[in-house]
């Protein structure tokens, strides 16, 4: 479907999507509502002018959800495109090469012809857009096939929780066949892949507290539990020597593969050596039995994000503080559940702290593990939409990451999911110097309107 109004249109294209990737759209941050704001009106507006209807932004009790749609028969399939434009905090911004907000195109290694730097390039404003142009270049060759509707939100890097309630509300207006969403990645520019898992997750904060106040750590010190060393010994021991997870009744629930599944994963390529040299890392780590695409896609974990506490100012304090703090996280596999997880992993860091600490459990937002089918229609129109763009059949992998809402459009819409993502998982989500190859965006807005064609063929 390579034509003329795609050929014509790739600069403006870009430079669109260069006007959004200004904005910091930074969610965790209220700082940067108005910011937040300024994305969706972005999108709102492109959409309009694309030719969707009914555009609006949804308010809810958190940030705005964009909406829009294009029904041009009631009588032919539907497709919910799923996405979300705000973005995750840029620091450390020191890291960065240049400004998250200035976006800038430099090649790498992987990315030859180039690549977009930019908080939110790949995660997700890049795969977002793709979507906006795929429907603009669909309405002006007039080929869009069957019924679009778009729902972009601005909550999922915080968990999405005003997002479950919007759906839930809005079932009617949300009526579809399947959900599309760009959001994942692929093993490789020439080794298209389709997701089809994600992880759940729980996230947790822990306080730890020992003495009521600071004290002097060479007057007080070895008499007195140190709450760091107390919350970095309590962290450390909640995995055993094979790298499991110590926490009674963790895996109880965790559905394990047959040798045939497990098999069949494995097939995707994978290099080793070029994983651990991209890291600069010696060697993997993780849970004795499984291999690194086992660990990532089809095993739980447990992970510290942050520690503090204590002095970390200039020079040195001799302190033995009062509190300690971590942030953690558990990344959830079929069947567990996030509360479940999350109850389990309260009663154990409150079973194993000693006596001379006191211990909070503050849960944050959670979200479920999916598993998403591979012999469905809208599967095999994706799969046929990216062996045409692509020149291969896409495999199916397993992401680790998670997009909690999938799992609630199953259950509140009843509407499975088709992860075409088009990032790499090199691409520095969440990381300094985030980028989105122009390979990638270009692919994305050439392989969308495929994947509606074979989905519209019934
Ligand atoms: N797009 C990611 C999830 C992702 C990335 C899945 C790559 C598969 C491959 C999404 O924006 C994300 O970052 N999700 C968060 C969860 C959320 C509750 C903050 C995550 O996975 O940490
Ligand atoms: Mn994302
Ligand atoms: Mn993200």
């Amino acid at each position: 479907m390579l034509n003329q109004y795609f050929d014509q249109n790739k600069q403006k294209f870009l430079d669109e999507l260069f006007e959004l990737l200004r904005i910091p759209s930074i969610s965790a941050d209220p700082a940067y509502h108005n910011d937040i704001v300024e994305a969706a009106n972005y999108i709102k507006n492109k959409l309009i002018a694309a030719g969707a209807d009914k555009v609006e932004l949804c308010e809810t009790a958190g940030n705005p959800i964009v909406y829009g749609e294009k029904i041009i028969d009631p009588s032919l399939p539907t497709v919910l495109v799923y996405g979300h434009y705000d973005v995750q905090p840029a620091v450390p911004l020191d890291l960065w090469d240049t400004p998250p907000f200035e976006p800038t195109i430099r090649k790498t290694a992987v990315h030859p012809d180039g690549a977009i730097f930019a908080r939110g390039a790949c995660d997700d404003k890049g795969q977002v857009y793709m979507h906006v142009k795929a429907f603009e270049t669909m309405m002006a060759n007039n080929t869009l096939p069957c019924n679009v509707k778009f729902m972009i939100e601005g909550e999922e890097e915080v968990g999405s929780s005003n997002l479950g309630p919007f759906c839930i509300a809005n079932k009617e207006k949300l009526k579809a066949d399947v959900v599309l969403i760009s959001d994942t990645s692929i093993l490789a520019n020439d080794t298209p892949s389709i997701d089809c898992g994600l992880r759940g997750l729980s996230y947790i904060e822990v306080e730890v507290t020992g003495p009521n106040r600071d004290l002097h750590s060479g007057v007080y010190g070895g008499a007195i539990a140190n709450p760091i060393n107390i919350l970095a010994k309590m962290i450390a021991s909640m995995h055993d020597e094979n790298n499991h997870i110590t926490i009674p009744g963790f895996y109880d629930k965790v559905v394990e593969l047959s040798a045939q599944e497990r098999a069949e994963l494995n097939k995707a390529p994978f290099d080793l050596n070029e994983y651990k040299k991209d890291l600069n890392v010696a060697e993997v780590w993780g849970e004795a039995g499984y291999n690194v695409m086992e660990r990532t896609g089809i095993r739980p974990t447990l992970d510290c994000n942050g520690i503090w506490g204590g002095y970390i100012g200039e020079g040195a304090k001799t302190v033995l503080p009062s509190k300690a703090f971590a942030k953690i996280s558990m990344r959830l596999v079929p069947n567990q559940d996030s509360h479940s997880i999350t109850e389990l992993f309260k009663n154990h860091f409150e079973s194993i702290a000693p006596k001379g600490v006191t211990v909070i459990v503050k849960p944050h937002h959670g979200g479920e593990p999916v598993v998403t089918p591979t012999d469905s229609h809208a599967y095999k129109a994706a799969e046929k939409a990216m062996e045409k763009t692509y020149g291969k059949k896409p495999i199916p992998t397993r992401g680790g990451g998670s997009i909690p809402i999938v799992a609630l459009f199953e259950r509140e819409l009843g509407l499975k999911s088709v992860l075409m993502g088009f990032g790499l998982d090199s691409d520095a989500l969440h990381s300094p110097n985030e980028h989105y190859g122009l390979f990638n965006y270009y692919k994305g807005i050439e392989t969308i309107p495929y994947f509606f064609q074979y989905f519209a063929e019934k």
